[in-house]
């Protein structure tokens, strides 16, 4: 089992009264494994990815990340985790708007002083297409090259956890699916697990298994 959640609950002070956000969320997922969590705006899915990720702390329950219970780590234990076992992609991509797009791909390589991180991201560039566009900068990139680069990124440390937040949410749905089937794709040749939220149906049923959420509740595929 990559990841084991257990009765996580969230719950944060708001407008002078308690909001309860995640309401017990039970989930496991194993190994290799693609998993799409689903849910109405507000019901709690980008809460739940960003506790998984150790950006945030729940108030009640557990969440063991490869064999490590996270929810009680000191920052310094956490932060280097989530750089040796997560690997994240976001809706709004997130790269680094001064650094080329080979630049990007080859950051999270230089901060954990990785060999050879030119030679490296380049492959990575080549994995995802964009080769021949590793000196352009961000700005230079439309939105679907942008998330090939974050991908490319996210994938540079070969993590066994990769978590994806709407990946496709600023694309048209043509290049959406593609960028989905690309996180797939490379996810099974990296044999790591993907966590990737969606609201998109479709994109959602090319995963293994579906996790429905519903006000901060599982109800359907935990
Ligand atoms: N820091 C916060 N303070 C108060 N309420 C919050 C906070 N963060 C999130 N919420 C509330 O928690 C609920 C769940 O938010 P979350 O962002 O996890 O939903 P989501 O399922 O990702 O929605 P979307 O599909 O719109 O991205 C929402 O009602 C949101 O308003
Ligand atoms: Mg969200």
């Amino acid at each position: 089992m990559i990841l084991q959640v257990r009765d996580l609950v969230m719950r944060l002070r708001s407008g002078g009264r308690d909001v309860t956000i995640l309401d017990g969320v039970s989930l496991d997922v194993t190994a290799r494994e693609t998993v799409a969590v689903t849910g109405p705006s507000g019901s709690g899915k980008s809460t739940l990815l960003g506790l998984i990720a150790g950006l945030d702390r729940p108030t009640a329950g557990s969440i063991v990340l490869d064999g490590v219970e996270i929810t009680n780590l000191d920052e310094n234990r956490l932060a280097r985790l989530r750089r040796d076992r997560v690997g994240f992609v976001f809706q709004s991509y997130h790269l680094i708007p001064t650094l080329t797009a080979l630049e990007n791909v080859a950051m999270p390589l230089e901060l954990a002083g990785r060999p050879r991180r030119l030679e490296r991201a380049r492959e990575l560039l080549d994995a995802v297409g964009l080769v021949d566009r590793a000196d352009h900068y961000p700005s230079q990139l439309s939105g679907g090259e942008q998330q090939r680069v974050a991908i490319a990124r996210a994938l540079a440390l070969r993590p066994p956890l990769v978590l994806a937040d709407e990946p496709t949410g600023n694309l048209d749905s043509a290049t959406g699916a593609q960028i989905i089937e690309l996180l797939l794709s490379l996810n099974r040749e990296h044999g790591s697990t993907l966590v990737l939220v969606t609201h998109d149906e479709a994109l959602a049923g090319r995963g293994q298994r579906v996790v429905a959420l519903r006000d901060g509740r599982v109800v359907a595929g935990g």
